[in-house]
């Protein structure tokens, strides 16, 4: 079968995976001690050593999207549900090392015990899309749907995509939070319980879910912006709605259109397309298949030797599947690299001087969300994982 072909550098790519850039503004924030640097030869002994050291008192998560530098030493790897849930089943573990972003090791640290320590081993590891909501933001929204007579039958909802703050504000007001595996669940549960839904912070997990699990119309959807008085909305478009979506998008999978999906259609016949629903709803209603990186891995891992496929995800994970899955054709669905910056903050590098640190009897750049904070969040993450 042929071989991945790699798409087109872009100069902010390569510069946020530290080639050719500047050393000191790749090092993050909040890095205190000695970072080993990138050329070490001895890297990945020294992490091994760590861990074999720290032994059953670590437990390392990894997301999908970390690069393969990381992810070879995870113990568990998953979609952002799955990690929650691995988080979630650990209480015997003391440190919890997770090579994701920020919102989900806070997640991890609200699921996990108190003699628990959740590590981020790099805090420049955010995500663009959780910090489009902010909780000041929402408050003020809520207070639109109020005036306008809405807000006593409205569901809120947060993707797990989301600060602890918004998804206190989600628990606090009976809703729930979901991830992109279990949206359309969490969905029918939020309308079984009223008449609206709240959806933060992604609009087009929020619409794809709508329209294409719920069978919900487009003219069902509004677009609140929290940077317009009132969102931008009048008083009638709150009422008449039913899904309020919050003006947020991720960046990366922004990057695929549906010029990219044509396109791949007819450079690569036969194709099946498989996107992330973070994907716009133009992309995903072309897509042959749209789910979370969990349902993207086994669709690969059960597709026919010979089948083609074009995905529309992050890089790093697309790369690793055509590696895994040499008898397949697979391509990415855009022409230009698209990795998340984030995400690709946690190098070996990172790992390392994280797992040396704990070894060393310190704990570096544990995340900790605060009581209040975390017992309303709490509410909002047990509820997703106890659904049906
Ligand atoms: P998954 O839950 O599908 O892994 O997605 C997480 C994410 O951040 C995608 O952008
Ligand atoms: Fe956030 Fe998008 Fe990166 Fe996911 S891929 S962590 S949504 S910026």
């Amino acid at each position: 079968m042929s071989t991945f072909t790699e798409p087109a550098p872009t100069a902010t790519a390569l510069l946020l995976l530290g080639k050719g850039s500047d050393a000191a503004s790749e090092k993050g924030v909040d890095c205190p001690g000695e970072l080993p640097a990138p050329s070490d030869p001895d890297l990945v002994a020294r992490a091994r050593a760590a861990k074999e050291a720290l032994g059953d008192r670590l437990f390392i998560l990894g997301h999908h999207y970390q690069r393969d530098e990381v992810i070879q030493f995870a113990d568990v790897t998953g979609d952002s549900f799955k990690l929650a849930q691995q988080a979630a089943a650990r209480p015997e573990a003391e440190f919890i090392v997770f090579c994701g972003v920020h919102f989900m090791a806070e997640s991890a640290d609200i699921l996990t015990t108190d003699d628990q320590k959740v590590i981020l081993p790099d805090m420049a590891a955010g995500c663009s899309m959780a910090d489009m909501a902010a909780a000041v933001q929402v408050e003020d929204c809520w207070e639109a749907l109020t005036e306008a007579g809405v807000a006593d039958v409205t569901v809120p909802m947060t993707y797990m995509n989301s600060t602890a703050a918004i998804k206190a504000f989600v628990g606090k007001r009976d809703g729930v939070v979901c991830t992109s595996s279990n949206a359309e669940r969490a969905l029918n549960w939020a309308f079984e319980r009223g008449e609206k839904v709240l959806f933060l912070p992604d609009q087009h997990l929020g619409r794809n879910t709508a329209v294409r699990d719920l069978g919900l119309s487009l003219e069902d959807c509004v677009v609140y912006n929290p940077h317009k008085p009132n969102g931008g909305l009048t008083k009638q478009q709150l009422r008449d709605a039913k899904m309020i979506l919050w003006r947020g998008h991720c960046s990366v999978h922004g990057r695929f259109t549906l010029d990219s999906v044509r396109d791949v259609r007819e450079r690569v016949p036969g194709v099946n397309v498989l996107v992330h629903p973070e994907c716009s709803h133009d992309v995903v209603s072309a897509a042959d298949y749209v789910g979370s990186t969990e349902y993207i891995i086994k669709a690969l891992d059960a597709a026919e030797p010979g089948s083609a496929w074009a995905i529309g995800t992050e890089l790093n994970l697309v790369r690793r599947l055509a590696n895994r899955h040499a008898d397949k054709q697979v391509t990415f669905l855009d022409k230009t690299v698209c990795y998340c910056s984030t995400m690709n903050r946690i190098d070996l590098p990172h790992l390392v001087w994280a797992l040396e640190e704990l070894v060393a009897g310190r704990v570096p750049n544990q995340i900790t969300v605060d009581a209040e904070t975390a017992r309303h969040a709490s509410f909002a993450l047990d509820r997703m994982l106890a659904l049906p």
